[in-house]
């Protein structure tokens, strides 16, 4: 089979498109053939193995040596012990632990996987695993009357967390640089900052901020929340996750409010809630571009240059 294979960290170009065995399922695995494979931040900061958490479990070089993650597509085959699916079953996946999705077929664990709702298409399921679960997990303290702040709002995540957050009731600010600050408004952000103008911490305070791309001091987070709000991360800088899960906590203890980093849950049971309310209309998918997968090389390059509007896809 065809896949996009890196046997070492470093720019794009340290990708090739190779022949490479199918891979077999083992017990409780399944193999999928997949359709559609979405790109996350995480992808990028493991193609060039940088901040440094991005080298868990592979040092010197990738663990896995094809990238992609959150994937879509039809069972081809199970393994020995597997219940919940069979071969034709169209499913979408969060396979963070295996990865391969920039490939033809990739195996992965039937409980990374859910079925996909048949209203959406495998690039639109394909968006959902990491995304929508941060997403979900990230916005459920937003609430009627709250002011919530997201920070990377015009991401991929981001786009997910803002009209998640609009829709619990919130006011919503979104924070990104001046080229999404329109994007954010068009998908419900009541204001929005450009970060390369202005720092957020300075501009007033929150009951919550998720924060998609955490790089500054635990002081300047406790200035920007309302006494008893709570902030959040889920990336960053290492040097500010870091501070966040030390001296976080103390500070945040000290001063009436909640700082940590968000861990993050992941598996259908994360993803399932966000794919409902896609399939019924009410949380709208932005697929910022599409490519084929000898081009995934170009689709990562957007994403790390930060020039996507929502998800991008490779399409198998
Ligand atoms: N399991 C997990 O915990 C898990 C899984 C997946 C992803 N993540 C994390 O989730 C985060 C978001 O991922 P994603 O896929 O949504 O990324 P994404 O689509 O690249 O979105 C991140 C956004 O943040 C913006 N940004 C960059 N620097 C910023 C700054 N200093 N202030 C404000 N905005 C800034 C980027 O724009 P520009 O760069 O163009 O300015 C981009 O629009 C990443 O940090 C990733 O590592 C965590």
């Amino acid at each position: 089979m065809k896949a996009v294979v890196y046997e070492r960290y470093g720019p794009p170009d340290v990708l090739s498109v190779q022949d490479v065995p199918l891979p077999e399922p083992d017990a409780g695995q399944i193999r999928v053939k997949i359709a559609a494979t979405s790109l996350n931040l995480s992808d990028w900061e493991c193609l060039l193995g940088r901040p440094a958490y991005a080298r868990v479990g592979g040092l010197r070089k990738p663990a896995r040596n094809i990238l992609g993650s959150d994937v879509a597509g039809v069972v081809d085959k199970v393994g020995e012990g597997v219940t919940r699916f069979k071969p034709g079953d169209e499913i979408c996946a969060d396979n963070l632990n295996l990865k391969g999705g920039f490939a033809e077929y990739a195996v992965m664990p039937e409980s990374a996987a859910a079925f996909k709702p048949p209203e959406l298409s495998f690039s639109e399921a394909a968006t959902l695993p990491q995304s929508g679960a941060i997403a979900w997990q990230g916005t459920r303290l937003a609430a009627p009357g709250k002011r919530v702040l997201i920070n990377g709002a015009g991401g991929g995540t981001g786009s997910f967390a803002i009209q998640l957050a609009k829709r619990a009731g919130a006011h919503v600010t979104g924070v990104d640089n001046a080229s999404k600050l329109n994007h954010m408004r068009s998908i419900g952000a009541d204001e929005v900052i450009d970060y390369q103008r202005d720092d957020y911490t300075k501009a007033g305070q929150y009951d919550l901020i998720l924060d998609l791309v955490a790089h500054r001091s635990v002081f300047a987070y406790r200035r920007a929340l309302k006494r008893g709000g709570t902030y959040r991360c889920v990336g960053g800088t290492t040097r500010s996750l870091l501070r966040i899960l030390t001296a976080g906590g103390i500070v945040g203890l000290a001063t009436g409010r909640s700082i940590g980093v968000l861990v993050v849950k992941e598996g259908p049971k994360h993803f399932e809630p966000m794919a409902e309310l896609c399939a019924a209309g009410e949380i709208t998918i932005h697929v910022d571009s599409t490519y084929d997968l000898a081009h995934t090389a170009d689709a990562l390059t957007r994403v790390g240059e930060g020039r996507a509007q929502g998800k991008v896809v490779v399409e198998i």
